[in-house]
């Protein structure tokens, strides 16, 4: 009989083994967690789509972030609920809004809480398209200077990151010259630069009361077709100044994730979103998934697959996981 020569096994039949040789290791210092503020007072309403996440109100996300912190996550990305919406959005950049008021309650409550801030105008707009809307699709040019506005506004109240998501051309350029001109030279850009226009996100805009009231939002972003083309988005939001550059969804992207990181040498962050959460959390609740090992096992892949930072509704029971 022709005996193996080389045994791949002998390396995994012990743990001990297996764990030496590990090529991708979890850390909770890897995770971002999503945080849905919106108005009132020890509001916490549970998004019916994404059990255990939740709308709360700022006195609500300030306890949430006690909690995060101390289960060693470094970061939240915040997303806020406005009071009442509009056509151009004014929500979104109000110094009075729901997310600036949230940055400065949580930043004096939880110091050393990393706060991102998601830059969108979805979220405040009547029509809930990401920006101004002329001519029945949205005016890029037009859209740029709310969201340097917006930036501007979350870098005032006291926002760590800036986290553009809308999908406009040159919005990364028009964004770091606002905050350079202001003093927010070092405030770093995390772009969602690679972002496609997915099924995956349904859950998310129950969430935060965004779904489009007309058409889809085809016309800025991507076709998940495509791979080549998100070589190309990357390329321009790193030439326009982003420093950390993001995939979205992430586990039906990996591909993307995996190019993104071995062609350009900046950290890349990958975002496990809304519908990737709801479908993992309803096979677990039917007893078809375990549910600790599908959470580490999805969020190591798109780890190994090349993302440095993780957003995931997962990142609380992950944590715990970890530690
Ligand atoms: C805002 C935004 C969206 C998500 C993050 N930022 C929604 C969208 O683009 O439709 C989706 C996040 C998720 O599904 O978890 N533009």
């Amino acid at each position: 009989m022709d005996r193996p020569y080389y045994r791949p096994r002998r390396l995994r039949s012990h743990e001990t083994v297996r764990s030496m040789v590990r090529e991708t290791r979890l850390s909770p210092l890897n995770l971002i967690y999503p945080v849905f503020v919106c108005p009132g007072e020890r509001v916490k309403r549970e998004i019916a789509a994404m059990p255990g996440n939740y709308n709360m109100s700022i006195d609500q996300v300030v306890e949430e972030c006690r909690g995060i912190k101390s289960l060693g996550i470094p970061a939240i990305i915040l997303f806020g609920l406005p009071p009442s919406k509009d056509e151009m959005g004014s929500g979104a950049y109000a110094d009075e809004g729901i997310v600036q008021e949230a940055l400065r309650s949580i930043k004096s409550a939880v110091p050393d809480l990393l706060l991102i801030t998601d830059v969108c105008l979805c979220e405040y707009t009547s029509h809930g398209h990401c920006g101004q809307i002329r001519d029945g699709d949205v005016d890029n040019d037009a859209t740029l200077l709310l969201l340097a506005k917006t930036a501007l506004s979350y870098a005032r109240a006291g926002a760590d990151i800036i986290a553009p998501s809308d999908m406009m051309d040159g919005r990364v350029r028009t964004i770091r010259q606002t905050l350079d001109e202001n003093h927010f030279e070092r405030t770093p850009i995390l772009s969602y630069a690679a972002k496609y226009a997915s099924a995956f996100y349904g859950p998310f805009r129950e969430a935060a009361d965004s779904a489009p009231q007309f058409g889809d939002r085809r016309s800025y972003q991507m076709d998940p077709a495509n791979q080549r083309e998100a070589i190309r988005e990357v390329a321009l939001d790193i030439e326009e100044g982003a420093d950390i550059v993001m995939v979205k969804p992430a586990m039906p992207y990996l591909d993307v994730i995996y190019r993104v990181k071995t062609e350009f040498d900046l950290p890349v962050a990958a975002y496990q979103v809304s519908g990737e959460y709801a479908a993992l959390v309803a096979a677990q609740r039917n007893g078809w998934l375990e549910k600790d090992r599908i959470i580490l096992e999805s969020l190591t892949c798109i780890k190994r697959a090349g993302a440095d930072l993780i957003i995931t509704y997962f990142a609380k029971e992950a944590a715990k996981l970890l530690s």
